[in-house]
């Protein structure tokens, strides 16, 4: 299979000089279409750093990676956020929802930015917050909904324009585990239906959900195993 994400030899040093931190140190990846990986590491490991760059908001300090078949580690600021919004459905801890807007306003928001006609739009929204159950809970706003709904609604809207990679970033952190296990079975069901999805998360439980397991350490991929209890 093709790889959507091919990291080669990345490092990333904040404040190169007297007191750089190496928080990316020679790392390399491969992640095919429609795998679901999780990365796992400590506080500090560099998961934040390494979300960053598969994500494209910052780049690498030295090596390169794909997105997608093109070259994303020597891109400009205004560049990498073409791509973002092609490519990248994000989710996050905090959900990140805009609190004055609905459920469904929320979903189409981005679908603005991606110069998607309003007719479109609605359908696209619709269909997204069908997909993580919330058909009923349109016209709520944030605050009329429990965490795991405001997530799943999140989940709508990245997932909604249908990008090929959805990142997820600790998405469960702030959740009950009742939500959480609501939450890891609509990222499994996105994996099912072909999405590629990478979850990152400091826990062992979540990321035993997952097919593939990348743990990092001190900036380092530590280890990268097939998870021998997953279940499709
Ligand atoms: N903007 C920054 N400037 C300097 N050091 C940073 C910055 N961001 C992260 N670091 C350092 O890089 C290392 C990795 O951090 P981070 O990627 O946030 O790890 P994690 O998300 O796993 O906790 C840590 O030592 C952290 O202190
Ligand atoms: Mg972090």
């Amino acid at each position: 299979m093709e790889p959507l994400i091919e990291v080669k030899d990345i490092c990333k040093i904040y404040n190169p000089g007297e007191n750089e931190v190496r928080a990316l140190d020679h790392v390399s990846l491969k992640i095919d279409k429609g795998e679901f990986v999780a990365i796992i590491g400590q506080s500090g490991s560099g998961k934040s750093t390494f979300m960053n760059m598969l994500g494209c908001l910052d780049v690498p300090t030295s090596g390169e990676y794909f997105l997608n078949g093109t070259d994303v580690s020597t891109m400009k600021d205004n560049e990498l956020s073409v791509v973002r919004n092609k490519e990248i459905g994000f989710i996050f801890q905090g959900f990140n929802l805009i609190s004055n807007l609905t459920a469904l306003e929320n979903v189409e928001l981005p679908l603005i930015y991606r110069g998607i006609d309003r007719k479109t739009r609605r359908e696209l929204a619709m269909e997204a917050l069908k997909m993580v159950g919330l058909e009923k809970r349109v016209t709520h706003k944030p605050n009329e909904m429990s965490g795991g709904q405001q997530q799943r609604v999140a989940i709508a809207r990245a997932i909604a324009a249908k990008p090929p990679l959805i990142l997820a970033d600790e998405p469960t952190g702030n959740l009950d585990s009742a939500s959480s296990k609501e939450i890891l079975g609509i990222l499994k069901g996105l994996h099912k239906g072909g999405r590629t999805v990478i979850l990152i998360t400091h826990d062992n439980g979540i990321a035993d959900q997952a097919k593939r397991v990348v743990r990092i350490m001190d900036g380092k991929i530590e280890s990268d195993v097939i998870n021998e209890h997953f279940q499709e």
